[in-house]
């Protein structure tokens, strides 16, 4: 427990970190890494390099100071981050290391404003929060031991086959190379991967979501090729692998899953963002549907369409699945998706209004993060309440 004073120090110095701006968040890093290069084989360099991780970690720290006297408030940030932790096999030791850099940098650069009373402070509002994150973490990796099929750390699995589903996504089979079991994901969730990739200087972890129902044996995950300059470092990799080829594996980990509480359920994605609901559509299908279930994606045009095919059947099989698509640009191929059903242009909500369970429905949405503001912005102009609007970024979080 932090006392009165400390709490009231901590509040009263969040600016220093609000302001703190990114010339402090980069000294942050750069001195972690100096002084732990190691860390570089946890850290995604690319996000350093565009600056996102280092707002989400310095967010995270000043939201949590904001809320130091009702941490309640954090419970949803703070299982959202435990889970991306889990997936990258941030481990206990690791959080002093964080801490005492994160520390030292306030001191270094601030030292007017970071007297010895506010550092006091802060190191112990920063060990409360380690260890709330240590606690919730050893959670799930209990959990995610104990399962069945279930591991803790790195397990070697195999890519046991390669299919690919569009111009540029390509869905992997992963079976464990000890010919075990897997363990149970909840649809949504995601795994997390570890490789070198060939002339990389560090181990590159990525999350990739389940795209498939429950498999006892294997999961199927679905990877966009990142073409653009600078080629994404683990996508072309994984893309390069061929059938046979090894990879580390982290188990299933994340919040965003479907709820199973009898509600009719909407999917919405963009892109590549398709994945977790691929996962959700395969395992509602599974039993015998008592509300509606409503398949939105929008994409480039049909040569980018993953699983076309696959949704259309599970339409025509299904009378409470329905299917509609948005291509922002031309049409290549027709017959892939039904005229009736397929739109172009931006994905608006609006033509399908009549359709959707604006009362009563889940929302589940995935792709950029533009575009899921903008649907978001639709579902609450349409009365969805943000109750019911659950999302994923594929990429440090942010708030819609
Ligand atoms: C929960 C979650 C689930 C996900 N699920 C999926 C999924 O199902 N399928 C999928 O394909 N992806 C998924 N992703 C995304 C995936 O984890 C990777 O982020 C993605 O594959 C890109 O990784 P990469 O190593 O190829 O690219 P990186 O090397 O990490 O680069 C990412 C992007 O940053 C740009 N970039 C890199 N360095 C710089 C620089 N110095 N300056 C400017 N730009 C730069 C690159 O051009 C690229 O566009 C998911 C992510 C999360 C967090
Ligand atoms: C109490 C301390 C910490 C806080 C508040 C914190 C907060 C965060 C937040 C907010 C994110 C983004 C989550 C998301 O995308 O949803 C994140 C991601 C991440 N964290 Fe932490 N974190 C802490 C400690 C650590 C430690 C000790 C490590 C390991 C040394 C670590 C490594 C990472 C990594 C590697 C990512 C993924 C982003 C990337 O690869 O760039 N964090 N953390």
């Amino acid at each position: 427990m932090l006392s009165e004073n400390t709490i009231k120090i901590v509040k009263s110095t969040v600016p220093l970190l609000v302001n703190a701006g990114t010339g402090v968040t980069e000294y942050f890093y750069n001195r972690m890494f100096t002084h732990n290069p190691e860390l570089k084989d946890i850290f995604n360099m690319g996000n350093q390099e565009t600056g996102k991780q280092p707002f989400a970690l310095f967010n995270a720290l000043a939201a949590f100071a904001q809320h130091i006297d009702n941490l309640d408030v954090l419970k949803s940030a703070l299982s959202r981050i435990s889970h991306k932790h889990t997936s990258l096999n941030i481990l206990p030791e690791h959080y002093p290391i964080v801490g005492l850099h994160l520390i030292e940098t306030l001191r270094e650069l601030l030292p007017d404003a970071f007297t010895p009373e506010v550092e006091q402070a802060w190191t112990e509002a920063y060990a409360l929060l380690a260890d709330l994150c240590i606690t919730q973490e050893h959670g799930l990796y209990q959990q995610n031991a104990e399962k069945q099929g279930g591991w803790l750390g790195a397990r070697g699995f195999i890519i046991s086959q390669k299919q690919p589903e569009s111009e540029q996504v390509t869905s992997f089979t992963l079976t464990p190379k000890d010919g075990g079991q897997v363990a149970e994901h909840i649809p949504g969730q995601y795994l997390g991967i570890k490789v070198k990739p060939t002339d990389a200087e560090y181990m590159e972890i990525r999350q990739y979501s389940i795209s498939d129902k429950v498999q006892t044996d294997s999961y199927r995950i679905s990877i966009k090729k990142e073409c653009n300059e600078p080629q994404g470092i683990v996508s072309n990799y994984l893309h390069s692998l061929s059938e046979g080829s090894e990879v580390d594996i982290f188990p299933p980990a994340g919040d965003f899953y479907l709820q199973f509480n009898d509600k009719p359920v909407v999917l919405i994605s963009a892109g590549v963002g398709l994945t977790p609901m691929m996962s959700m559509l395969e395992t509602l299908v599974e039993a015998p549907l008592l509300h509606s279930v409503h398949y939105l994606h929008a994409c480039e045009n049909n040569q980018q369409h993953s699983f076309a095919k696959r949704v259309n059947a599970l339409c025509a099989t299904h009378d409470k699945v329905d299917a509609y698509t948005w291509y922002n640009k031309e049409v290549i191929e027709t017959g892939i998706v039904d005229d009736r059903t397929m739109f172009t242009g931006l994905m608006e909500l609006s033509h399908i209004k009549a359709q959707l369970p604006i009362e009563e429905g889940d929302y589940y949405v995935c792709g950029p993060n533009a575009f899921m503001s903008f649907i978001k912005k639709q579902l609450l102009l349409l009365g969805v309440d943000h109750s019911r609007i659950h999302y994923e970024v594929f990429g440090p979080h942010e708030a819609l």
